[in-house]
């Protein structure tokens, strides 16, 4: 079975083709990032956004068919991300998801992205098995869940206030470094020393699987304010001991949460999985708990369309029925535990 996947929640519009039950896995997918466009802004801004998802789908629906050699009529269904996310940018591929199927008379599967985000390791070489606890540190997002099946996820904890990624941007920013601030952060990182600027860790201890980032964030606030001007070096520092404290807080809860749930699996998604340091001390204290940790390919850690294709298909796989192509509606706002 041939699934379509469109994504087009944020500042990313994603295709792709996906064939399930042994019609070749990932045929497909191509992306157009919009980073550049909004970089002269220094975030997204949702109108342009919107409009760039209409002027790019076409162009990449192409590419994917060409690129997997597959016609229009081979489809069998079209999914594409129902929420959440901006809803302007989530309008465009639902419309445009909607039209194609039927013109096609396909079943369309409206997914939600996060379901996109942590069943993306399942695209990899070496994927998980069910059941597992997933981490999603997105932009939006920060939250650990029990995954016992496609559509079975409950809710384990979540940032009480920024998401992770979120955190990464704002204080990108704090720093002087522009949009998107999390990959800026992180390089600037690399080159700052371990254990110069000592930053809290916030909630660690508190006992239960929340996060909360904002203090993290103003505790940097502060140190920039205290030091006047700031040198590279210094600038440097600050980066390191931002990025260590919160893949501190981070690993050792996803560690907590799936030694809570019983579990020895883990799975990372989202776009702040895609942060080197995080991954390093993951793999490293989860060896020594004999936890076995996954991640989407870098690629597909952060938005694109394949991971949409992959959830519309193992939702139909899954007996979940695909709905009448024509009538839609978005949800910008859309828990997961509710999909
Ligand atoms: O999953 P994603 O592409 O979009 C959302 O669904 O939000 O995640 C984007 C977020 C941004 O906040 C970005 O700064 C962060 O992921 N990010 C990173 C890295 N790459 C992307 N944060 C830290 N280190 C990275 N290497
Ligand atoms: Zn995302």
């Amino acid at each position: 079975m041939l699934v379509l996947g469109i994504e087009s929640s944020c500042d990313e519009t994603g295709v792709a083709l996906y064939g399930s039950d042994g019609d070749g896995g990932l045929l497909a997918h191509a992306l157009y990032s919009q980073v550049r466009m909004h970089a002269e802004y220094g975030g997204v801004v949702p109108e342009l956004a919107s409009r760039d998802h209409i002027g790019r789908l076409v162009p990449l629906l192409r590419q994917v068919l060409a690129a997997s050699g597959r016609s229009l009529t081979a489809i069998d269904a079209v999914a594409y991300t129902q929420g959440p996310g901006l809803a302007g940018a989530l309008l465009v591929g639902a419309a445009f998801a909607e039209a194609l199927a039927t013109a096609l008379a396909l079943p369309t599967v409206p997914v939600h992205h996060l379901e996109g985000h942590l069943l993306s390791p399942l695209l990899s070489a070496r994927p998980p098995r069910f059941p597992f606890v997933a981490l999603l540190v997105s932009g939006g997002h920060s939250q650990l869940m029990r995954v016992t099946g496609v559509g079975e996820y409950a809710l384990l904890g979540e940032t009480l206030d920024d998401a992770a990624g979120e955190a990464f941007d704002k204080t990108a920013k704090l720093l002087g470094l522009g949009y998107p601030g999390g990959p800026a952060l992180a390089a600037l990182a690399d080159s700052g020393r371990p254990g110069r600027v000592k930053l809290p860790r916030p909630m660690l201890r508190s006992g239960d699987l929340d996060f909360s980032f904002s203090g993290l964030k103003t505790a940097v606030l502060t140190r920039v304010r205290e030091l006047g001007t700031l040198d590279d070096e210094q600038r440097a520092d600050i980066a390191c001991g931002f990025q260590e404290a919160i893949v501190e807080v981070l690993v050792s809860k996803a560690l907590r949460a799936v030694k809570a749930a019983g579990l020895q699996q883990l799975v990372v998604a989202g776009g702040v999985g895609a942060n080197r340091e995080l991954r390093r001390q993951l793999d490293a204290r989860a060896a020594r708990a004999r936890i076995d940790v996954f991640y989407p390919e870098l690629e597909f850690c952060t938005d694109n369309g394949a991971m949409i294709a992959l959830a519309g298909a193992l939702r139909l796989q899954a007996g979940v029925a695909g709905k009448e192509p024509g009538a839609f509606a978005v949800r910008p706002r859309w828990p997961l535990t509710d999909a």
